[in-house]
């Protein structure tokens, strides 16, 4: 398989390199780095120290889509929308990091552990969306509790790191931190990625908001678990806030069900799902980064990188037909990079694929 990875020399798409590299899609032959023309001719491989052979990058204008089985887009909407079209009419089977088709009707949204069987026929357009960052930890963690019940209801709260916000999100947490360590007015309010500064702070919006006060990003944790759990009248209401955390996604859910559950049974039912480590119950004794998920552990190591950690599993004292979890992943594997990979392991297994 030849695979190219536009926007390769960002967050996102140097961890589709390094995901390459360990052999997590079988049968790679050629990997084309693609990113903008300033970035032409850099030796990717080298400088993330790879194994795996990676070609110089090519500036996107002089990409030749013919050559490639496979392209995961990570360059932004704009990019995707552009030449998304383009490279799937060249026969390359697109799958994308943006929101740019995400809702379209004729392409599937894809969580490989919800919902493969939206793949069991080749995409319409050629072209596969891999949803939100913050969508995909809370469909992987939603979607084993549909064992214990039907759900009915789910509030959600989100607590976004830095490189949520690409390798310029990365640089505007580094700065202000430094510079308010050395002294820096923490009135100062001068926008940056973000908008407001982030370091030692909150931000609770992240993207536009509407008319009604809602943010892109809350938008988008209301409709793509809709499209992807095949439940169109599923109520989600959703803050997302961002957070001075470099790596790692976390957010406090609250899930109604239409009938009583018990918690030690959603633990089970968690338990169950593939590549999702539950905490607590019984508690264990030792780190307290075994008690509950927590951002900066889950993401410095790589196994517990490729995993949705779910803890603090517990009743809604008012209410038995509800439950809280905490769920942390993150976010450039998980919510991005690792989706995607296996997005196109699952398409090359099907009969459909050539
Ligand atoms: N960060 C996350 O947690 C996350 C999660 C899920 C989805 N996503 C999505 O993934 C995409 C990339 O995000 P990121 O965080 O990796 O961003 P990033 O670190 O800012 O990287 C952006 C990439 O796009 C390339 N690029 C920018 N303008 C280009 C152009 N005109 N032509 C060709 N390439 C261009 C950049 O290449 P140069 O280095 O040459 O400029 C770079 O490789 C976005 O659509 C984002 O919404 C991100």
């Amino acid at each position: 398989m030849n695979i190219a990875v536009i926007g390769a020399t960002g967050v996102v798409g140097r961890e589709c390199l390094t995901l390459l590299d360990s052999g997590l899609v079988p049968g790679v032959d050629r990997v084309v780095p693609v990113a903008s023309g300033g970035s032409a001719g850099r030796d990717l491989g080298a400088e993330l120290g790879l194994n795996l052979k990676v070609e110089p990058v090519v500036a996107l204008e002089e990409f030749d889509p013919s050559t490639v089985d496979v392209a995961v887009f990570s360059a932004g909407a704009p990019i995707s929308t552009a030449y998304g079209p383009i490279v799937a009419a060249a026969g390359a089977l697109v799958v994308d990091n943006s929101s740019a088709f995400r809702m379209d009707d004729d392409v599937p949204l894809v969580v490989p552990q919800v919902n493969p069987q939206a793949l069991a026929t080749r995409p319409a357009r050629g072209i596969v969306a891999n949803p939100n960052c913050s969508t995909i930890q809370l469909v992987r963690a939603l979607h084993p509790l549909r064992d214990i019940g039907e759900i009915d209801r789910v509030i959600v709260s989100s607590y976004q790191s830095a490189s949520g916000g690409g390798l310029r999100g990365l640089e505007q947490l580094a700065d202000t931190t430094r510079g308010l360590l050395d002294g820096a007015d923490p009135a100062d309010t001068t926008a940056g990625r973000f908008g407001p500064p982030l370091a030692f702070n909150l931000i609770p919006e992240i993207g536009l908001r509407d008319d009604d006060g809602h943010s892109h990003e809350e938008r988008k944790l209301r409709r793509e678990p809709r499209k992807i759990m095949d439940l169109p009248g599923l109520r989600v209401a959703a803050t997302a806030v961002r957070v001075a955390v470099i790596n790692g996604h976390s957010e406090a859910v609250h899930v109604t069900f239409t009938a009583p559950v018990r918690p030690e049974d959603a633990r089970g039912a968690l338990r169950a799902a593939p590549d999702l480590r539950v905490y607590g119950d019984p508690e264990p004794a030792g780190s307290p980064a075994d008690a509950y998920p927590m951002p900066r552990f889950v993401c410095s190591s790589p196994t517990e990188r490729r995993l949705v950690h779910v803890g603090r599993v517990r009743s809604d004292p008012d209410d038995p037909h509800a439950l809280w979890m905490w769920v942390v992943a993150d976010n450039l594997t998980v919510g991005a990079a690792l989706n995607a990979l296996q997005i196109v392991a699952l398409a090359a297994g099907m009969p459909w694929w050539r």
